[in-house]
């Protein structure tokens, strides 16, 4: 019973991320690329590169580290120490370039493709009936300009800060931006508990995901601006930054950095 309570608790939940069908055609839709071409009678399998829904068991070849979330199937990096953001105004004093953390998972797992140091498709276990390409990285695809990496060399120190606290104590020393508790248009994700909207959005993208980026246990990470799943906004943005774009029923340019940051004092 306990089981399907949870089920049907974490369905909406997960609705409100979105569909994730709409990942076919996207940039992140793998198959597509041709010099990813995938072997075997599988007919190319779009999660596989990132999720899959039986790892191996048992440690030694082919399988999953154990405690990784979401059924996550892209190999992580190896190297998992980068070079965090840091400025002299900078208020919060938490960003973190140890990526090995729990947290720091929705992060860590954007970078295995995006840093450039693991192969597109090398995965923990390969789907049935295909084989992944494993030597091509995202240097040599870019298929529209070298952009994509990112966390190149294990360097996010030209990135947003990424793996850090955002929280009642950053808000108090940094008056520039919202208070997640109140005020923000901001959703947070707890770890193995359940989402909480904590100022809920009525907007959603053409996907069904809310137009509101997401703290990770509290924390700010790759995927709190970005949705992986969906490109209804340019970039997988998880908000558009374009007052141009069709989604964005506000119309405030860069609505996205407004959704944390606000206008009103500056170098407080
Ligand atoms: C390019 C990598 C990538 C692909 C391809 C991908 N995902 Fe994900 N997925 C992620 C990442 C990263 C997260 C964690 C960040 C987040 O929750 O948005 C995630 C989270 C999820 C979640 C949990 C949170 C949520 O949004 O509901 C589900 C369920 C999920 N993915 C399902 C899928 C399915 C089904 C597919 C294939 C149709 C798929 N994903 C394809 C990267 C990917
Ligand atoms: C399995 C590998 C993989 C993972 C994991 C992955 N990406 Fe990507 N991503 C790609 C590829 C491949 C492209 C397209 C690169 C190209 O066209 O040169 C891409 C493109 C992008 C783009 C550009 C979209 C555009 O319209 O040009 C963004 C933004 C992005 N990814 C963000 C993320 C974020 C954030 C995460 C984690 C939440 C993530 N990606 C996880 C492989 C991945
Ligand atoms: C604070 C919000 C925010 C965070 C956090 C963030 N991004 Fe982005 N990202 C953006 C925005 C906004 C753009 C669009 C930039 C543009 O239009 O030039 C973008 C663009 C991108 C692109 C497309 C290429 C480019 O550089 O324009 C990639 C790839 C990408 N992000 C990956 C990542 C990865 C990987 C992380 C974590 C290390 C990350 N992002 C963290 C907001 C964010
Ligand atoms: C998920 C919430 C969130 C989003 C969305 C977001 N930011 Fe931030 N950003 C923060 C927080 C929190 C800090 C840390 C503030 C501090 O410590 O003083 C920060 C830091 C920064 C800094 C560094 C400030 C310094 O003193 O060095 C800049 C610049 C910045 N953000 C710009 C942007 C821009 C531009 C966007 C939109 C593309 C954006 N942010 C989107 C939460 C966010």
């Amino acid at each position: 019973m306990l089981v399907v309570a949870s089920l049907l608790l974490s369905l909406p939940l997960f609705a409100q991320d979105g569909d994730k069908g709409q990942i076919l055609g996207s940039p992140h839709d793998l198959t597509t690329y041709a010099n990813l071409a995938q072997t075997g009678n599988g007919n190319g399998q779009l999660c596989a590169y990132c999720h899959i829904p039986h790892a191996v068991q048992g440690g030694g070849a082919g399988s999953t580290p154990a405690g990784l979330p979401l059924l996550w199937n892209h190999q992580l990096p190896t190297n998992t120490t980068y070079t965090p953001y840091s400025s002299a105004t900078l208020k919060t004093t938490t960003v973190s370039g140890d990526m090995s953390t729990p947290n720091a998972f929705y992060s860590l797992a954007c970078l295995s493709c995006h840093d450039g140091s693991v192969a597109l498709g090398a995965v923990y276990r390969m789907p049935d009936n295909d084989t992944l390409n494993t030597t091509v990285t995202m240097a040599n695809l870019q298929a529209d300009g070298p952009m994509h990496l990112v966390g190149l060399g294990n360097n996010l120190s030209q990135t947003h800060p990424v793996n850090f606290t955002y929280d009642a104590t950053l808000v108090a020393a940094d008056s520039g931006i919202w208070n997640v508790g109140t005020a923000a248009n901001i959703r947070q994700i707890g770890l193995g508990t359940a989402l909480t909207a904590v100022r809920p959005g009525t907007q959603a993208d053409a996907n069904g995901a809310l137009l509101q980026p997401i703290l990770f246990n509290g924390t700010v990470q790759c995927a709190s601006c970005h949705n992986p799943h969906s490109e209804a906004s340019l970039d997988f943005l998880r908000v558009p930054v374009a007052s141009t774009n069709a989604n964005n029923t506000a119309a405030v340019p860069s609505l996205l950095c407004l959704k944390c940051h606000s206008t009103n004092v500056l170098y407080n």
